[in-house]
């Protein structure tokens, strides 16, 4: 009896979301001087994929993305389109929201640092670091990179320019700013970065990231400017209106300020974890957690930094006319098709080398010609029958997938379901249904039936249609083919 009441109760808990696990996930937020493209893509598709990950165990879920519109780069794009840097952004945060509502991107919130919130925030924020003590005025005389917005250290220098905006020369800028003494926290850092024991571990993803990050932390952290005088298109310094607060320094705080001003989302601060492309690992992995410890925050658990997209062996670039934009996937693959294809690539540990020919073998090899091809098999030779199927979802019985996807191994999780696909195929084969009839025909097609649905389920964090489809076609009373093939084939 009493167990009874006890596990009505839990059930009750969970119900209600008491004993639910949080999970914050957040992208970076995008710059808006430019449409979205396939770097973008696949950082918030991959964040997608955890998301769902999370809501299907029973996680309550917060996935944030958004757009950073602050600063000098944001100014000149609004110039060059001949607009006020107000509505250029509405516009182009616009077009972020509409690609990834397009591809199914389930974010619950979209946040835009020009958010009159956000900024009261940030504000907030940095008023308090300074009254600590913490930020003070200085000269600052270095090479600045727009693209980057931020000052080139001699170590950053390739050639004597940024390596992701070689095309662009650095300016040399001096003026007087405000400071943040990121060089007091040296010690602390080191605590949160390398102490599991501590309780503001801050557990970076992969392993390679990791190192660099921490072999630049010993070289010795220097205090970074966190103002600017000449750029307008800013929040302003609190206690000196003439400058405005740095464009870093502002959307870093973004991942915090919307846990304060969406009331219900307080409860998820500090984030679980973010993802990032591995040009924005300092900001993410050392600067953001000393502006949280010198606030007196919690800092967030986890950094996973991810490497990038290149083609052809060399970075996507417009003048080499190798850039694969996420239109040119969408329009070739559909919606599934390109989420897949971004999964199954996602550049992890290493740079990810694709093209346009590998993408489309890799469609018609996985699925057209695979997965596709198999439930249109299948569900055809069931028609036949009166199949019933004997499926349980349930995570537990996927440990490997599980610790796949718990290290960012998007590629081998998808891999351990492929495998299941070709199995299939080759038991199909073998067994010969199609000279089967009756009991026989039955025995022979059940197991693939369980097996596609498991394929399914497993599915649905990164082919959330597909997988509704699949499960559709295979729990209906009758099975049938669908009418058009789920991938057609690419020509
Ligand atoms: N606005 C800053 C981020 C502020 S977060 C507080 C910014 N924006 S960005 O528009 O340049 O987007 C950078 C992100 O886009 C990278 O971190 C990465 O997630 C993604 N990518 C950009 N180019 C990429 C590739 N070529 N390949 C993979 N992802 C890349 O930086």
């Amino acid at each position: 009896m009493n167990f009874l009441i006890l596990s009505n109760f839990s059930l009750f808990c969970y119900i209600i979301g008491l004993v639910s696990k949080k999970f914050y996930i957040s992208t970076p937020i995008y710059y808006v001087n430019d449409k979205p493209h396939i770097g973008h893509l696949c950082t918030t598709l991959a964040a997608d994929v955890l998301a769902r990950h999370h809501r299907l165990i029973g996680d309550d879920v917060f996935f944030l993305t958004g757009t950073d519109e602050h600063g000098a780069k944001i100014a000149k794009a609004a110039e060059e389109n001949k607009k006020t840097p107000a509505d250029y952004c509405d516009q182009l945060a616009k077009d972020f929201e509409q690609n990834w509502k397009k591809l199914n991107l389930s974010y619950d919130f979209f946040i835009r640092t020009t958010d009159p919130r956000h900024k009261k925030a940030v504000s907030e924020f940095i008023q308090n670091i300074y009254d600590n003590g913490d930020i003070y005025k200085a000269k600052y005389e270095g090479l600045y990179c727009i693209g980057c917005e931020k000052f080139l250290t001699d170590s950053d220098l390739v050639d004597g320019r940024c390596p992701y905006h070689s095309n662009q020369k650095p300016q040399k800028q001096s003026e007087e700013n405000y400071f943040f003494r990121l060089s007091k926290y040296q010690e602390k850092i080191e605590k949160v970065l390398m102490d599991p024991k501590y309780e503001n571990y801050y557990e970076i993803f992969p392993e390679n990231k990791k190192r660099e990050i921490l072999n630049k932390v010993k070289e010795g952290l220097r205090d970074i400017s966190i103002s600017r005088a000449n750029v307008d298109w800013g929040i302003p310094i609190p206690w000196d209106k003439k400058q405005t607060i740095y464009v870093w320094f502002d959307a870093l705080l973004n991942y915090y300020t919307v846990t304060r001003f969406l009331k219900n989302k307080k409860k998820f601060w500090p984030a679980d974890l973010h993802i990032v492309g591995k040009e924005i690992s300092w900001f993410h992995a050392v600067i953001w957690p000393v502006m949280l410890l010198a606030a007196g925050e919690k800092i967030p658990k986890k950094l996973f930094v991810h490497s990038f997209y290149i083609s052809g062996g060399q970075k996507m670039s417009k003048s080499l006319g190798n850039v694969i934009s996420p239109k040119d996937l969408t329009s070739n693959f559909g919606l599934e098709g390109t989420r897949y294809l971004i999964a199954s690539t996602f550049p992890g540990a290493d740079d990810s080398d694709i093209t346009m020919e590998f993408l489309k073998e890799k469609y018609n090899a996985d699925l057209a010609n695979g997965l596709g091809n198999l439930v249109q098999r299948v569900s055809k030779l069931c028609e036949k029958v009166d199949i019933k199927y004997n499926f349980h979802k349930n995570y537990n019985n996927y440990k490997n997938y599980d610790l796949f996807l718990k290290n960012y191994k998007f590629n081998e999780a998808l891999g351990l379901v492929w495998k299941k696909v070709s199995e299939l195929d080759k038991y199909v084969n073998d067994t010969k249904p199609w000279k089967k009839k009756g009991i026989e025909l039955e025995k022979i097609l059940q197991k693939p039936v369980n097996e596609i649905l498991e394929i399914s389920f497993l599915l649905k964090p990164f082919l959330p249609e597909t997988a509704e489809k699949i499960e559709k076609i295979f729990t209906a009373n009758q099975i049938k083919a669908p009418k058009n093939p789920l991938f057609p084939r690419f020509k």
